[in-house]
């Protein structure tokens, strides 16, 4: 069983499609194990980025992302690493198809919605600098 996070960032929550968003992963089947509502600090957002420090939108992207609330996530299911970002789209939203997320709802990047991990390690390390361990629940889901 797999985990990632995922962010509804500042335009998703903005716009309204928070519960849209949600429902694609929870129509997918994938099982919610934390949420929060939060303004990332810089330095959270920066450890977040940390990957794109020194790019041309690096200082953008971090303005955008602590500009407003976010809705953090960690999700859990098989392959939801891989399957999460199939249902998100491509980041680029030209690039990103109709009946993604993206493709359906977001119009330039960066505003793009929705933040993903790509893979396992990433995922580790964007759920620890958002949660605590004590802030995911576990539970049984049977239906
Ligand atoms: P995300 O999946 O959160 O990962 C990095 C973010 O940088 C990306 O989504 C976009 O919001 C943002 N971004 C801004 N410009 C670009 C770009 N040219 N290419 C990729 N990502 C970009």
């Amino acid at each position: 069983m797999e985990r990632t996070f995922l962010m509804i960032k500042p335009d998703g929550v903005q716009r309204g499609l928070m519960g849209r968003i949600i429902s694609r992963f929870e129509d997918k089947g994938f099982k919610l194990i934390g949420g929060k509502f939060l303004i990332p600090t810089e330095e959270q957002a920066k450890r977040h980025y940390a990957e794109h420090e020194g790019k041309v939108f690096y200082g953008e992207l971090i303005d955008f992302i602590t500009s407003g609330p976010v809705f953090a996530m960690v999700w859990e299911g098989d392959d939801v690493i891989t399957l999460s970002r199939t249902l998100m789209g491509k980041t680029k939203v030209t690039e990103a198809l109709p009946g993604t997320i993206r493709g359906d709802f977001a119009a330039h990047t960066p505003f793009n919605l929705i933040h993903g991990s790509d893979a396992p390690e990433s995922a580790e390390r964007e759920i620890a600098n958002f949660f605590t361990p004590d802030e995911l629940s576990v539970y049984e889901k049977n239906i």
